[in-house]
């Protein structure tokens, strides 16, 4: 099986990038199934149900979140309803809407986790793999983790600790691409992050301006994304041995498209 998984998307150059590359990356790989980070796709902050069906009518399977699903705050009792794809890590509290995986309703299982070190006070990601791969089960369909965390260092501890239980443990959340695609001794693909799709010339996806002035003033300024000029699109593309669904293969699949 052929996954694609595609970075944090932000703001509408994000989403039209995605709109436009998508379909003809599916094509050209013959890609099974599709993940997105879609923590950013509404104006940088959150996501909208617009949104949302835009993404999956462009080819898009599964959207997993992070530490901005919440920013519109329309948007959700979306995350309780089963039928719409979307979910968001699962080590926020027990009473926290929406569901931190996927599983029976999809081919593949997708695990959404977030990060402790400089994002936020969770509970343990990794006790709560271990607790969600007692529900889910790699030897029926190949089970993925988007890790949205700031640390490399936590990144790469949780593709260790998931070696062998699950085909691949992908980080989110910088934006920043990472050039360290593996596959671990046990048959987990690791990157430590998937990168974004935004604008080139912005800072993490942002207009410059906004975010440039927040480090000079050390005051709040309004961000915006960057939705003009030559838009990055970063993605893995995972290949599954069908015989076990653990990763044969992970490569980068990069690409810049003017908007
Ligand atoms: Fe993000
Ligand atoms: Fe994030």
């Amino acid at each position: 099986m052929k996954i694609l998984m595609i970075g944090d998307v932000v703001g509408k150059g994000g989403r039209k990038a995605v709109k436009s590359l998508l379909p003809e990356i599916i094509d050209e790989f013959q890609i099974d199934f599709v993940t997105l980070q879609g923590e950013n796709m509404a104006s940088g902050f959150g996501l909208t149900l617009e949104t949302v069906m835009e993404m999956l009518e462009s080819g898009v399977d599964v959207i997993t979140s992070g530490n901005h699903v919440w920013d519109k705050r329309e948007f959700i009792e979306h995350l309780e309803n089963p039928k719409i794809p979307v979910i968001r890590p699962i080590n926020y509290p027990n009473n926290t809407p929406g569901r931190g995986y996927i599983y029976e309703s999809s081919p593949v299982g997708v695990i959404n986790l977030i990060g402790r070190v400089w994002v936020g006070e969770f509970d343990s990601p990794f006790s709560l793999a271990d607790q969600t791969l007692g529900n889910i089960f790699l030897d029926k369909k190949p089970i993925i983790v988007d890790f949205h965390a700031e640390a490399t260092s936590e990144k790469a501890a949780l593709g260790w600790y998931l070696d062998g239980r699950v085909t691949a443990v992908v980080g989110t959340h910088t934006h920043v691409p990472t050039a360290d695609c593996k596959i671990l001794p046990n048959g987990t693909a690791f990157v430590s992050d998937l990168g974004m799709v935004g604008a080139e010339n912005s800072i993490l996806g942002a207009e410059i301006e906004g975010s440039l002035n927040r480090f000079i003033t050390s005051r709040k300024h309004k961000m915006q994304p960057e939705t003009k000029g030559i838009m990055n699109f970063n993605s893995v593309l995972i290949t599954t041995d069908d015989n076990n669904n653990k990763a044969t293969s992970i490569e980068r699949i990069d690409r810049k498209i003017e908007i």
